[in-house]
């Protein structure tokens, strides 16, 4: 069983609760771009500043190779979080001195302190002992709720909480876990969709699904993969030469419940005279096109599968969504999935980009859940564990 905010004692005021989160988000001209993650923390935050507990934040952002780097620093985080929550939000560096651990200590009700990025010291990813128990004399108890980095055995993620007690869960990590379980025994039909470029990071993940879906519509970069280890000629698009053997497993273990593009958009003679963009059917693709979304068959043809859904997990996009002009595809899944949700249909999206594709296009309210960690989703989804939540969860008794 895996321990709760609602595990903790009783008697929480005035205490400093040391709180995980992830906070690793897109920085641009020294601003925060995409807020989401600081957002998905507020309910957590919320919940100790009610109990008038005193919150200490540890995060990383980007990964600074253990030494300080201005322009991965936390400070702008500091101004968002204020802003969201109404608090005030101090601000420590580095996240280990005397500085931070006496910050810590002079904080006051309603107040929140936010420790500059872990990843600044050497220690943090190397799971320094001495860095855990630096951190751990910022709070009385911890809480974690840092989804996106629970797959990381860091010294602010698994240090810290073996040295650090009570500990706990955050509310967004329950969310995401209670999400991300329900496609363990899921409803039928289970439609999965999996994009992006690289079938060797998420091959465990596949083979799961592949026995557990009613359909798995393959697109993305990862699909020329698929279609060239069938025989089909790809001209220039990317393939992952070293995976074929892998693609073939999955289409012999799939069968027919396997789905691959029918038709594709391509960029033809790229960079060259007569550069153009065209959708050619699969058995039409020349030595110097490259295929870069899924065509106007088969985003129907996807979006007719995603229609009778019962559960729905969608990682990975269909394209280069990013241009405009191969974003067709993944834009047209997110809306399917909209409305696979509006039907009744349980719908998770778990990965970075494709959370970001359904956000782009205004759909994130649209279906059940948006994981806010992609490495991590995929993990606990391919293995049924991460690092943080191990140190999290009770061990029953024999
Ligand atoms: C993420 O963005 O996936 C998490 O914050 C983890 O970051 P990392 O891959 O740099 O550990």
């Amino acid at each position: 069983m895996i321990r709760t905010l609602r595990d903790l004692p009783a008697g929480l005021a005035g205490k400093r609760g040391l709180v995980r989160v992830d906070y690793n988000v897109p920085l641009d001209a020294g601003q925060v771009a995409d807020a989401t993650r600081i957002e998905a923390s507020l309910p957590t935050l919320r919940w100790l500043l009610r109990r008038d507990v005193r919150p200490v934040l540890l995060s990383h952002l980007g990964r600074p190779g253990g030494r300080p780097d201005p322009a991965l620093s936390l400070a702008p985080v500091a101004g968002a979080l204020a802003g969201l929550l109404d608090a005030e939000v101090l601000f420590s560096a580095p996240c280990d001195g005397e500085a931070a651990l006496r910050a810590s200590r002079e904080l006051t009700t309603g107040q929140i302190l936010l420790a500059e990025n872990t990843r600044f010291l050497p220690g943090e990813t190397a799971n320094d002992d001495a860095l855990a128990a630096r951190l751990a004399r910022l709070g009385d108890f911890f809480v974690n709720d840092a989804f996106g980095t629970l797959h990381r055995a860091h010294a602010s993620t698994t240090g810290v909480p073996a040295l650090l007690s009570p500990s706990a869960a955050g509310l967004l990590v329950e969310r995401e876990l209670e999400a991300l379980g329900a496609l363990d025994r899921p409803r039928r039909p289970f439609v999965v969709a999996f994009g992006g470029a690289k079938i060797g990071d998420k091959i465990e993940l596949m083979r799961r699904f592949v026995e557990r879906a009613d359909l798995l519509l393959v697109g993305g970069a990862m699909a020329n993969t698929f279609l060239r280890a069938q025989g089909i000629e790809t001209g220039a698009s990317l393939v992952e030469e070293e995976a074929l053997d892998l693609a073939r497993s999955i289409l012999a273990a799939g069968g027919e419940r396997i789905r691959l593009p029918t038709d594709v958009i391509v960029l033809d003679r790229q960079g060259g005279e007569g550069e153009r963009v065209a959708a050619v059917g699969v058995g039409e693709i020349e030595p110097e096109m490259a295929a870069l979304d899924i065509g106007p068959e088969t985003r129907a043809r996807y979006a007719e599968a995603l229609g009778g859904c019962a559960a729905f997990f969608w990682n990975g996009p269909m394209g280069l969504f990013e241009d405009p002009r191969f974003s067709a595809g993944t834009f047209a899944m997110a809306e399917a999935a909209g409305e696979a949700t509006v039907a009744g249909g349980f719908t998770v999206i778990g990965g970075g980009d494709s959370a970001a594709a359904v956000r782009r296009a205004g759909l994130h309210d649209r279906v059940s859940h948006v994981c806010t960690g992609g490495g991590a989703a995929l993990e606990y989804l391919s293995s049924g564990r991460l690092p943080g939540l191990d140190v999290l969860t009770e061990r029953r008794r024999p």
